[in-house]
């Protein structure tokens, strides 16, 4: 079964938020709301056509790759703040061109082999295009972060016309959502934290050991599988 999170912006915050922007930032938030609709219409067709993989993969091989997913759409003061932070000009081209994570998603799988099976799948899908792919898989971020992290294109229907929406899909098994969730946690809990560098080696130390037991529990999982087919 997957579990379909999805957090709404409180509304009590927005407000605040929308409060404290300049007048440049208020206008674009102002026009990016008229087609926020877009973004989650995107996100829910995409939940429908992951939850049909893993469906199929279920009819076809007894296995659901698919652990649960979780969407969200980024909010008004984030989507302010990353431009900012780019030092992008406040304007909705950028916001349309620019910032590929207003829909994110995470697919959390059970194993490192369903990532990549997801994805050879999706790739098949002629509508949708790849439009970023950087794999913290293969190549780990210097803090042990690992996801497999793809920008694709979604061509959508919005009032009888096509457009076509990016979508940020963070694709992790169970324990580099761990991971990420807990190192996040602890980051995020005091504003301007920041980590020892012996809290560093072992935050590092901890995402290689979660890593191999990825590859035991899969080897596992292969192994029988393997045994399955051979007594049937
Ligand atoms: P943003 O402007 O933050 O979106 O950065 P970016 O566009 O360069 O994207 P990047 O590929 O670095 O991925 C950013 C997202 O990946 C973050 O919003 C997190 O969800 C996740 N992420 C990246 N690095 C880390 C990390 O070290 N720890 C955790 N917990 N999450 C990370
Ligand atoms: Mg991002």
């Amino acid at each position: 079964m997957i579990l379909q999170k999805n957090a709404r912006p409180n509304l009590d915050d927005m407000v605040s938020e929308l409060q404290s922007m300049t007048e440049e930032d208020r206008e674009l938030i102002g026009e990016y709301l008229k087609i926020e609709k877009c973004y989650r219409y995107a996100l829910r067709e995409m939940s429908a056509r992951l939850e049909n993989l893993d469906d199929n993969c279920s009819l076809h091989f007894a296995h659901n790759p698919i652990h649960h997913i979780e969407s969200r759409v980024k909010t008004p003061a984030a989507i302010i703040e990353k431009i900012h932070r780019r030092g992008y000009p406040v304007t909705m081209e950028v916001l349309k061109e620019k910032i590929y994570d207003i829909a994110g998603m995470r697919v959390i799988c059970n194993y490192i082999n369903d990532i990549y099976q997801i994805v050879t799948m999706m790739k098949q899908q002629k509508d949708l295009k790849i439009k970023i792919s950087k794999d913290y898989i293969r190549n780990p971020k210097p803090t042990g972060y690992r996801s497999l992290h793809i920008v694709f294109e979604m061509a959508i229907y919005v009032d009888n016309m096509q457009v076509y929406v990016p979508i940020e899909i963070q694709f992790r098994t169970i324990a580099m959502d761990m991971w990420a969730s807990l190192e996040h946690e602890l980051r995020y809990k005091s504003p301007g934290y920041e980590f020892s560098d012996e809290d560093k080696d072992n935050l590092k130390l901890y995402s290689d050991q979660l890593y191999q037991i990825d590859l035991s529990m899969q080897r596992m999982y292969i192994t029988k599988i393997i045994e399955e087919e051979e007594n049937d």
